[in-house]
């Protein structure tokens, strides 16, 4: 079986390759080809080194390479997972620091900024899905290049590539945090998430079949777990507010629901260490420097401080669950299918899905809970409108795109914003 690794120069390319070394048994990868750009190639050399190292140490038969040729590296995969960051950490640098510049919550997923990754990705994550149908039409492409569930939708609006499917780490990362606090085993938790992409609420827990929704609330108010990871504040919620809405929120809710705080907050580290992909890009050098030891023959604990810890966990068990035909239940961005009665059939959403070798068949949870509908339904809307933009290239699409979204409202300064935005990336926006 083969796995072809879009971005493998990323620095989270060590957990995936740690993932499928514990799980070979049960999922068999014989060949992994990383694939990179020119830029990208001497991270990728540097994780493909340690890869090999971790590989070799585990005694695992995995053949591994690495190439910027990703035609080639596309010939007979089956699984094709996408990580990458078009314009590098610099141009996430620009969509955190502009908006934060105009009093604007500047971060890498939502608001502004989120919108310009979009811009910037969904053409080349097009292009990728276009190779994969035709050079590999049966393979699954895992997506986490951000934003994930937008890009996903585009995919599967788009391209003619149908098997693809996104992923995220927050509803594991939940699922773990909700485990700790009720002491028992994550695999006992099941979370029934509705939502979308960064916008998911969770709407029962149960743990080992028993509701425990009201408890697990009440542990939430006043920050008793974080459950933030590392890329996002912790402020906590109000007790208020958690007995009002009777859903869990994700850590992301807070720049919703508490913008206020949550910009202040940001822009002060901001003031003390500059963005957070400045902060990434400190932790990135660090990292390399560990991954380039030739005694390191595993995936460093430093890896943690990265937002996107564990995600590998997701990916991979994924990817298993598929080829074992399994029939477990995940949380992941596909087609709603009915799951969501609000939603359309074809938008994609965040919820929890039976795992076939057909792919992920969404679980019913049947209309939004009417104290989120409004919000859920204008992020939808707002998607739809960063989609069309992100292909059209036209300005009066990008602008509706940012007069939708909820953190950004002013007319004044969405055109200011935008702007800036555009000339600053316009190297990156050949459809602008
Ligand atoms: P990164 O900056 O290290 O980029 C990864 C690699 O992508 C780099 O080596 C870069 O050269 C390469 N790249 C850029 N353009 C490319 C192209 N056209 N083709 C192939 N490779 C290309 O990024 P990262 O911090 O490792 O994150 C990678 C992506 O994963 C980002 O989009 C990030 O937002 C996303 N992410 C998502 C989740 C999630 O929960 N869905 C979690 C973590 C990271
Ligand atoms: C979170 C999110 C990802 C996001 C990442 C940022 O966990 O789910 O979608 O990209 O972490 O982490 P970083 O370390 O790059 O700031
Ligand atoms: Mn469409
Ligand atoms: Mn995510």
């Amino acid at each position: 079986m083969k796995l072809v690794i879009i971005g493998g120069g990323s620095s989270y390319t060590p957990e995936i390759i740690e993932g499928l070394i514990n799980r070979h048994a049960s999922f068999p990868v014989s060949q992994i080809v990383l694939v990179d750009i020119d830029e990208g190639f001497e991270k990728m050399s540097i994780v493909g080194e340690l890869a090999k190292r971790m590989i070799e140490a585990s005694g695992v038969l995995i053949d591994l390479s690495w190439t910027t040729d990703r035609k080639e590296a596309l010939k007979d995969a089956n699984f094709v997972s996408t990580q990458l960051r078009v314009g590098g950490l610099k141009a996430r640098e620009k969509d955190e620091r502009i908006p934060l510049s105009h009093g604007m919550i500047g971060q890498e997923t939502n608001g502004a900024g989120g919108i310009f990754k979009a811009f910037r990705t969904i053409p080349v994550l097009l292009d990728i899905a276009n190779d994969i149908h035709n050079i590999c039409p049966d393979a699954w492409m895992i997506n986490f290049t951000n934003p994930a569930g937008m890009v996903t939708e585009a995919l599967l609006h788009h391209s003619p590539h149908k098997r693809v499917i996104g992923v995220c780490n927050i509803p594991f990362n939940m699922q773990q945090s909700i485990a700790e606090v009720l002491e028992v085993n994550p695999s006992a938790v099941r979370i029934e998430f509705v939502g979308l992409n960064h916008f998911v609420y969770g709407k029962k827990v149960y743990a080992n079949g028993v509701d425990r929704t009201q408890e697990v609330l009440d542990r939430l108010i006043d920050q008793v777990v974080n459950y933030s990871p590392a890329n996002i504040v912790n402020l906590g919620w109000t007790e208020t507010f958690l007995k009002s809405l009777q859903l869990l929120p994700n850590p992301y809710h807070q720049y919703y629901y508490k913008q206020e705080a949550t910009l202040e907050k940001d822009v002060k580290s901001y003031e003390e260490n500059g963005t957070r992909s400045e902060v990434v890009q400190e932790v990135e050098r660090k990292l390399f420097e560990l991954y380039k030891q030739p005694t390191l023959h595993e995936k460093p604990k430093e890896l943690e401080s990265r937002g996107g810890a564990y995600y590998s966990d997701v990916a991979c068990s994924l990817m298993s669950a598929i080829y074992n035909n399994s029939h477990e239940i995940m949380t992941v961005n596909t087609l709603n299918n009915g799951a969501i009665s609000d939603l359309a059939d074809d938008s994609v959403v965040e919820v929890n899905c039976v795992i076939t070798k057909s792919g992920p068949m969404p679980l019913v949870t049947g209309a939004l809970p009417s104290q989120v509908k409004g919000d859920i339904l204008k992020m939808k809307a707002f998607e739809e409108l960063v989609i069309k933009a992100s292909i059209s290239g036209k300005y009066e699409d990008a602008y509706l795109a940012f007069l939708a979204n909820p953190l950004i409202g002013d007319e004044d300064r969405a055109k200011v914003v935008l702007d800036e935005l555009l000339e600053a990336h316009k190297v990156y926006l050949p459809q602008f």
